[in-house]
C-alpha cells in the first residue's frame, strides 16, 4: 500500500485547508495524550506520596509534608517563585517555610522547639528526609557504619554539587575514596611543613592586604578579601604557587595575567554555581543569557588553570626523575597527587600521556591512566573546599569583631601577652600556634562557627536494609526505614538549649544565639577549651569522612587574626556621619539571618561597611 499523506497538495489553498485540518487532528490526539500522561503522573505521585507516609506514621516522629524534594532543579525554578509567595502573602507556617532553602539559618532550633522534637521527618512524594538536631544520633550517623560495615553514603544531591569536575575526595565512597583519603590526608591534615607554610602565606596574604588598605583608605570587601587571603594560602600549601594580594577589582582588571584570570574565573564559577552544576559549560556557553555564559566558561577555565598547574608538575617530576631525585618529604598536594597516579614511574613518563591542547581541551582527568583517573579530580575539590569555607569564617569573626569590639581588645591583649615585642611577621607555626591554640582566638573561631557553621547541613543515606539510631536524653532508640535520607543540622545543634545552657545558668543568660567567645574559654587553673556535649559542635562534621582541612583552618585563621589585629583595628564604616554603630550592629545581625548556602554559608544581601584602622594603644 502506498501512503501519500505526507505530501501536502501543491494548491495553495488546499493546503492551507490541509494544515487546518493536521493541526486540528494533531489536537485531537495530543490532548488526550496530554491529560492522560498529567492524570498518571498525579496518580503515580499521589500513590509514592501514600506510601511514603505509611513508612514514617507508624514511627511517632513529627513530620510535614511538602511538594518537592529540593534537588536542583527545583532550586532554580520552583523555590524562588516559594519564596517570592511566601514574602508576599506573610506565610508563616512551617510548611510554606520548609519548601525555601537555608530555613535552618532563620530558624536555629525554633523549629525542634515548635514540634517538640529534636528530630523530624520532611515527607515528599520522591524522598523522606530526616532533619537532626540530636546530637547521639548525629554522632552515629556520621560516625556509625551501615548495614554493610562501610560508612553511610552521602546523598546524591550533596556529591553531585561538589562533583562538578569529577569525582573526588568528598564525592568518592567505599574503596575509591580511601584511595583518595590516604594520598590527601597526609599532606593537607597533618604534614607540619605544610602547616608551616599555612602559617607564613596567611601572615603574608594578611600583610599585603593592610599595606593596600593603608594606602588607599579606602573601606574593605571583607568577603571577597579574605577569599582572596584563602586563595593565596591554599594556592601556595597545596600548589606551591604564590599569589599575591590585590583586591578582586585590580585582579580583575588585570585579567590577562594569570592570578588575575585565575581569581576572576573561580569568583563568576562561584557565584552562578548552581548553574554549572546542572548544565555541561558547553551547553552553558551557546546559551542566550550573559550570565550563564560567563559560568560555562568560568568553569572552562577553571579546568584550563588545573590543566597547567597538572603540567607544571609533571615536568618538574620528570626532571626530578631524570636527576634521580626521588619525591621530596616537602612535597605539596598537586606532587603527591601526581606521583600517586603513576606518572613518576620513568616507563609512563618518557612518552606524554596527552599534547597540551589535548589537556587543555579535555577535562583534567582525562589525562591521568584510567585506573587513576578518579585521583585527579582532588585537586579542583581542594580548592572549593579550602578557601571559601575558611575565607567566610574569617570574614564572619571580622563582623563580629566589629560589632563586638571588646572583643578584639581582648584579642590584642592575647597577642601582646604573648608576644610581647617581638614582630609578629616572624613567628612561625612551630614556635607560636600552640601558644594561641586554647586562647582568645581560638574561642573567636570557635563561636563564629557556632553561630554561622561554614557549612549548614551535611547529610547521610541510609542503605537497603533498616537501621536503628540512638538518641540523646535518655529517649528510645529509633529504628529508621531504609531509604531516608538523614540531614544534620550543624545549626540547630550548636543552638540546641538541652546542650547550651550553661550550667547554674538560665536558658536566656547562656544567650545562646548571641556571640558570646567567653563561653570556650579554659577554666581557671585549666588549659583545655571548654568541650560541649559529644555531637552538639560538628562544624567539621565528625568521623572517617570528617572535614580533611579542620588543623589547616586553625592555623589560618590564628595567623590571620595575628596578622590584622597586632596593628590594626576593625570599626563600621560610619559613611560620612550618617550611620551610627547601633545602626550598623542592626543591619549585620539582619543580614547575618538571611545568609544562604551557596557552596558555603555566605551573605546575600550587602553587609554593612567596614574599614580597618590603625590600633589605639
Ligand atoms: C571553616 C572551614 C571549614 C569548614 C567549616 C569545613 C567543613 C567541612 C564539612 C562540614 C565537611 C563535610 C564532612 C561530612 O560530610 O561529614 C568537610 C569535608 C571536607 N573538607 Fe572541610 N571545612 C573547612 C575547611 C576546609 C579546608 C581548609 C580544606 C582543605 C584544605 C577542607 C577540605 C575538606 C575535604 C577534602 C572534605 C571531604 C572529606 C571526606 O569526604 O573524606 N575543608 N568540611
Amino acid at each position: 500500500m502506498n501512503f501519500t499523506v505526507s505530501d501536502p497538495p501543491r494548491d495553495k489553498g488546499l493546503s492551507k485547508e490541509w494544515n487546518t485540518i493536521f493541526s486540528q487532528s494533531s489536537a485531537a490526539m495530543l490532548t488526550p495524550l496530554f491529560l492522560t500522561t498529567a492524570l498518571l503522573f498525579m496518580g503515580h505521585t499521589c500513590y509514592s506520596l501514600h506510601t511514603q507516609l505509611c513508612k514514617v506514621r507508624p514511627l511517632g516522629i513529627p513530620y510535614f509534608v511538602i511538594p518537592f524534594y529540593p534537588g536542583p532543579l527545583p532550586r532554580i525554578f520552583l523555590i524562588p517563585f516559594v519564596q517570592l509567595l511566601i514574602k508576599v502573602f506573610g506565610l508563616t507556617h512551617p510548611q510554606f517555610f520548609l519548601m525555601t532553602l537555608d530555613w535552618q539559618v532563620r530558624q536555629r532550633y525554633e523549629i525542634y522547639r515548635l514540634t517538640g522534637s529534636d528530630i523530624f521527618f520532611i515527607v515528599t512524594p520522591w524522598k523522606v528526609v530526616l532533619h537532626v538536631a540530636d546530637p547521639d544520633m548525629a554522632v552515629e550517623v556520621l560516625a556509625g557504619k551501615g548495614g554493610n560495615g562501610e560508612l553511610y553514603t552521602r546523598p546524591e544531591i550533596f556529591s553531585s554539587m561538589l562533583g562538578l569536575f569529577g569525582e573526588n575526595v568528598f564525592t568518592a565512597e567505599g574503596a575509591v575514596w580511601r584511595d583518595h583519603r590516604k594520598i590527601t590526608a597526609p599532606v593537607i591534615g597533618k604534614s607540619w611543613r605544610r602547616l608551616s607554610v599555612v602559617w607564613e602565606e596567611s601572615l603574608t596574604q594578611i600583610q599585603q592586604m593592610i599595606r593596600y588598605y593603608d594606602k588607599q583608605e579606602a573601606t574593605n570587601a571583607s568577603y571577597r578579601d579574605f577569599r582572596r587571603v584563602t586563595l593565596g594560602v591554599i594556592a601556595r600549601a597545596g600548589f606551591s604557587k604564590v599569589m599575591e594580594w590585590v583586591p578582586l577589582a585590580t585582579a580583575i582588571a588585570n585579567g590577562r595575567d594569570d592570578e588575575g584570570s585565575y581569581q576572576k574565573c573561580l569568583h563568576v564559577l562561584f557565584e552562578n554555581f548552581i548553574w554549572a552544576v546542572i548544565a555541561p559549560s558547553w551547553i552553558l556557553e551557546m546559551l542566550p543569557f550573559k550570565a550563564l555564559r560567563e559560568a560555562g566558561g568560568a568553569a572552562n577555565d577553571f579546568r584550563f588553570f588545573m590543566n597547567e598547574w597538572f603540567e607544571e608538575r609533571k615536568t618538574k617530576i620528570e626532571l626530578d626523575n631524570k636527576t634521580t631525585l626521588g619525591p621530596s618529604s616537602g612535597a605539596d598536594l598537586m606532587e603527591s597527587l601526581v606521583r600517586s597516579s603513576g606518572l613518576d614511574k620513568g616507563s609512563t613518563l618518557e612518552a606524554p600521556l596527552l599534547s597540551k591542547s589535548e589537556v587543555i581541551g579535555n577535562a583534567f582527568v582525562q589525562a591521568l591512566p584510567f585506573s587513576l583517573q578518579h585521583l585527579a579530580n582532588s585537586p579542583q575539590i581542594f580548592i572549593l573546599a579550602g578557601h571559601e569555607t575558611s575565607a567566610h569564617t574569617i570574614a564572619n569573626a571580622i563582623y563580629f569583631l566589629a560589632m563586638y569590639p571588646e572583643y578584639q581588645v581582648k584579642l590584642q591583649e592575647e597577642v601582646d601577652s604573648i608576644l610581647g615585642d617581638s614582630d609578629h611577621n616572624q613567628t612561625s607555626y612551630e614556635a607560636h600556634f600552640d601558644a594561641f591554640s586554647s586562647g582568645w582566638i581560638a574561642a573567636i573561631m570557635c563561636e563564629t562557627l557556632r553561630l554561622l557553621p561554614g557549612v549548614a547541613t551535611t547529610a547521610r543515606q541510609i542503605g537497603p536494609t533498616p537501621r536503628t539510631f540512638p538518641r540523646a536524653g535518655g529517649q528510645r532508640p529509633v529504628t529508621l526505614p531504609p531509604d531516608i535520607e538523614i540531614w544534620i543540622q550543624m545549626i540547630g545543634l550548636s543552638h540546641n538549649p538541652k546542650y547550651w545552657t550553661q550550667p547554674g545558668k538560665t536558658e536566656s543568660q547562656s544567650a545562646i544565639s548571641e556571640f558570646r567567645p567567653e563561653r570556650w574559654l579554659p577554666k581557671s587553673g585549666d588549659n583545655t577549651m571548654f568541650k560541649p556535649y559529644n555531637g552538639s559542635y560538628i562544624p567539621f562534621s565528625i568521623g572517617a569522612r570528617g572535614c580533611l582541612g579542620k588543623k589547616f583552618t586553625h592555623v589560618e585563621f590564628t595567623a590571620t587574626m595575628l596578622g590584622l589585629f597586632r596593628e590594626m583595628s576593625v570599626e563600621f564604616d560610619s559613611c560620612g556621619g550618617r550611620k551610627t554603630f547601633e545602626e550598623a550592629r542592626r543591619e549585620c545581625l539582619a543580614q547575618m539571618e538571611n545568609f544562604e548556602s551557596k557552596i558555603t554559608l555566605q551573605p546575600t544581601g550587602k553587609m554593612p561597611r567596614i574599614k580597618w584602622v590603625k590600633r589605639r594603644r
